[in-house]
């Protein structure tokens, strides 16, 4: 397809893209088949690429229209740029636990595009999950189970005064002010994407809190074992950062999480997201 070439990462999701440099002014074609990788994978890579802001942002606008995210905008720097940093001696990172992004919002965002600007000799790495097999493998008793069922998503837990986070020693710094105030939003705990269709599972571990209509309490058994078995090992890919290698991923359909095991060395990551849709 548009002259790119497409290999498989693993069985489940993720695919590596050779034969594009992401800096250039791509053709629609070759966009188009950029786009349809990233909907048949999930996940797209691309390494070896030279992308300064303004070539990133060219390249996410191609895709959809920049997110700002309401807990990382602290009023200074670029507001359509997380810079994702990690130090020796950070004791958290961002993304550490299985996530969807942002799902606290009414209309989370569709994707994002990640960059390695600086990474480890080894370590580092990202998962992912693919939440559209995560749910074809689910019995249909299961299925039948969650069907009407919609979850409450909050960003209590990765931002604001009280967040576990907010305190601890990370150099990515949050909305973790007093000013802060809560965002929250139910979705089905069964999305259908809107581009292939398919149905996929929309829990997450740094936003879910509870079922709609059921307390925390209630909630917690099948809501943790759901959030659990999204990210089983057989429905995960792993990447190895490369610097100026660029992951681009569905949000709609994909879990991530950053490995927390880098020891003694820099990781410098650029984030820009995507705008998306309510979750149907
Ligand atoms: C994220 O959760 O968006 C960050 C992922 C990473 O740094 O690998």
């Amino acid at each position: 397809m548009a002259g790119i070439e497409v290999r498989p990462l693993a069985t489940a999701l993720g695919a590596e893209i050779f034969g594009v440099d992401l800096s250039r002014d791509l053709t629609d074609s070759v966009i188009a088949g950029i786009r349809q990788a990233l909907l048949g994978h999930g996940v797209i890579f691309f390494r070896d690429q030279l992308l300064d802001v303004d070539a990133h942002k060219r390249l996410t606008r191609r895709f959809g229209e920049i997110f700002i995210h309401p807990n990382f905008n602290l009023g200074v720097g670029d507001p359509e740029v997380v810079n994702i940093v990690r130090k020796p001696g950070d004791t958290h990172i961002v993304g550490e636990d299985w996530h969807t992004d942002t799902t606290m919002m009414a209309e989370p965002p569709m994707g994002a595009l990640l960059y390695a600007i600086d990474v480890p000799p080894v370590g580092g790495d990202t998962l992912f999950a693919n939440q559209a097999l995560a749910y074809e493998r689910l019995s249909e008793g299961m299925k039948a189970l969650i069907a009407p069922l919609k979850c409450v998503h909050s960003d209590r837990m990765v931002a604001g005064p009280n967040s576990p986070v907010a305190k601890a020693k990370r150099s990515t710094k949050a909305r973790f002010d007093d000013d802060w105030r809560e965002t929250r939003n139910a979705h089905p705990v069964v999305r259908t994407h809107p581009e292939t269709g398919a149905k996929c599972l929309f829990v997450n571990h740094s936003y879910s809190i509870g079922f709609e209509g059921m307390t925390e309490a209630e909630s917690k058994p099948l809501l943790d074992w759901l959030m659990d078995w999204g990210h089983r090992p057989e429905f995960t890919c792993r990447f190895r950062w490369t610097k100026g290698a660029l992951a681009f991923w569905d949000n709609r359909c994909v879990k991530h999480l950053a490995l927390h095991d880098v020891q003694g060395h820099d990781r410098v990551m650029r984030r820009i997201q995507i705008k998306g849709d309510a979750v149907v």
